[in-house]
């Protein structure tokens, strides 16, 4: 989800709507603004669908100087007018946007009613409404009233609130859900994304966990929820206003395929030393010493993450032959899971926001493990939790399904990999051969990117069919499952990955002319094996797409995408960049909404 706020002397609902197209990525089954009129007289404009929806839906006449927004991802309620935010006491006095989650909304609605109060929505939003009202109404200062309401709350939130009693002033809090302050010309800002504020300033705020903010046309006063004042000093967003705009791609997801050479450069830049052969990292606050008695590391991460961190598990087993496994973030986090003294824990996430991510962190955390961060915002909640780590630099990711990100993650694991295999036994030669591999991804990317039309017409061929499987064997599995995960997330093809050495062990049943199969095939010491395979599946009539270093005889495979060579280890990453284009142009070929695919949000900040 996505918040906005303004307060300042020009036409609020002008920013409101341009800052949640800025964010309409965290969010879009519906959307809504609240502004203060002349007078302080509330309006509220709220609609199911996207931020063009409700642009089309405010009325004219829909003026104030003090207003907030929201982009909503549906946790608690399916996507309508109603549920939409803002959400409003029954006196229309205070309007509230929140992301994140209130866990005790069931309780504090059964008191608010049994006071009188009259919910309107099956939001847990609206209790915050109706509970600052309460407060407000027995003639406090807003933000009095915000943080008595909020001393009854158990769970996460970001909050904007305004009432139209006091209509000088914005109040924000942020718990566990970010809340940025843009300061203007006798303007301020306030939204859950510098996305939504680069374009009007590049001064910001970051409130912390358990701060609030009152916020007024000609300055801000941060605070605690203990009324303590603490202040922030103002920090400059570094990321260019052009990278968040298309800048001129039909889409955000091409444009950040194409992001890929310059994003590894970023990601590497002043951390490969060719002299001993090994990479630098100066955040992991970690030597080598600690690392030596590192027995084995855990790769936590959700979605994309999540297999980014399974291509890292292998770098870190093959270089310094360390155990190494990812598991799903939201799963770890629910099974009691053993934390031991000698293992390493990493968490991966572009945003740094993902909730199940986090949560894992903490729970790691608690139990006295060490965790390190692979992440892409640099203060987000992730990386502020964790004992270091590594950030990827690849600058902001908007469109939903990620590339560039994870790409950058894996070159991460590289380095962090050929780090900690300099410390073990990863010979000096063979650290030579990564640093040198590495510093040739970025033209290796070039080249699969300038066979994108050949792979367009491809993605035409293969997007009419109902399904698609796609297999790799070790270390192609991860590519295979990442390559599944893009399609099935913005074209809504059914897709499978599948280990090729498993295929024979059931889904070769699956295998006909209607389920094509695409094959990772580097030219590796599995080459044979995967070739068998293929065998396989064209003497049962089934299609095969392979990708490779060469073309396989035309006997076992229908159509081919040849990349370039790198060294082994690092194969994966190449050979899953034809991967995304398939993706994007069948999304294309479908007509899909590639950027917002249906019932998906780029940061996932709830349970
Ligand atoms: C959401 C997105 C995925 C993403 C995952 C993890 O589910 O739809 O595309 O991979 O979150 O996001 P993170 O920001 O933690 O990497």
């Amino acid at each position: 989800c996505g918040i906005v706020a303004y307060i300042g002397p020009k036409d609020a609902t002008t920013f409101l709507l341009e800052g949640l197209q800025r964010l309409e990525y965290r969010g879009y089954d519906s959307a809504g603004i609240a502004v203060l009129g002349k007078g302080g007289a509330l309006k509220v404009c709220k609609t199911k669908g996207r931020v063009a929806d409700l642009a089309a839906a405010v009325p004219a006449r829909f003026k104030g100087t003090t207003g907030i927004g929201h982009t909503r991802w549906a946790t608690h309620g399916v996507p309508s007018d109603a549920n939409a935010h803002p959400h409003t006491d029954n006196a229309d006095r205070i309007a509230v946007v929140h992301n994140g989650i209130i866990e005790n909304a069931d309780e504090l609605r059964a008191r608010l009613t049994a006071e009188g109060a009259v919910f309107t929505s099956e939001t847990d939003t609206e209790v915050l409404a109706h509970l600052i009202f309460a407060h407000a109404a027995k003639d406090g200062e807003l933000e009095d009233a915000v943080r008595a309401a909020l001393k009854l709350v158990v769970g996460t939130y970001g909050i904007a609130v305004v009432d139209s009693a006091q209509p000088d002033r914005i109040v924000v809090a942020r718990n566990g859900s970010p809340i940025v302050l843009g300061i203007g010309e006798k303007e301020m800002f306030a939204a859950s994304d510098v996305a939504a504020l680069v374009r009007y300033t590049r001064q910001v705020v970051h409130l912390e966990d358990g701060e609030l903010a009152t916020v007024r046309a000609d300055g801000f006063r941060t605070f605690t929820e203990d009324a303590r004042t603490v202040t922030r000093q103002p920090s400059t967003v570094d990321w260019e206003v052009g990278s968040y705009d298309t800048a001129g791609y039909e889409h955000y997801l091409l444009k950040e395929i194409h992001e890929q050479p310059a994003a590894v450069e970023r990601t590497l830049s002043g951390r490969l030393d060719e002299r001993f052969a090994t990479a630098h990292l100066g955040g992991l606050n970690l030597d080598a010493r600690e690392l030596r008695e590192i027995r084995r590391v855990k790769i936590l991460g959700c979605g994309s993450a999540y297999y980014a961190g399974e291509m890292g598990a292998q770098l870190i087993e093959e270089l310094a032959r360390i155990p190494a496994h990812s598991e799903p973030a939201s799963e770890f986090r629910y099974r009691n899971p053993v934390i031991e003294a000698d293992t390493l824990y990493v968490a991966v996430s572009q945003s740094g926001e993902t909730y199940d991510t986090l949560a894992a962190v903490q729970e790691i955390k608690r139990k006295g493990g060490r965790v390190l961060g692979v992440v892409n915002t640099v203060g987000s909640a992730i990386a502020r939790e964790c004992d270091g780590g590594i950030y990827l630099h690849a600058g902001p990711e908007i469109s939903v399904a990620s590339t560039k990100a994870f790409t950058s993650t894996v070159i991460a694991f590289a380095l962090l990999a050929l780090h900690f295999g300099r410390i073990h036994d990863l010979s000096p030669a063979d650290g030579r051969r990564i640093v040198s591999g590495l510093r040739a991804l970025p033209g290796h990317i070039r080249e699969i990117l300038g066979q994108e039309e050949q792979i367009a017409e491809l993605a035409a061929k293969y997007a009419d069919n109902a399904g698609m499987m796609f297999i790799g064997r070790v270390r192609g599995y991860p590519v295979a499952r990442e390559g599944a995960q893009k399609l099935k997330e913005i074209s809504y093809v059914h897709a499978e990955a599948y280990p090729a050495s498993e295929l024979k062990h059931g889904p070769l049943a699956l295998i006909s002319p209607e389920l094509p199969t695409v094959a990772l095939v580097p030219d590796d010491e599995l080459l044979d094996k995967n070739l068998t395979t293929l065998g396989e599946i064209k003497a049962r009539s089934g299609r095969v797409l392979a990708i490779g270093h060469r073309a396989p005889e035309a006997k076992l495979a229908d159509h081919c995408i040849v990349v370039p060579k790198s060294e082994p280890e690092l194969d994966p990453l190449l050979l899953n960049i034809p991967l995304q284009l398939l993706a994007y142009h069948a999304a294309v070929a479908l007509g899909r909404d590639v950027d917002k695919p249906r019932n998906l949000a780029k940061s996932v900040t709830v349970e």
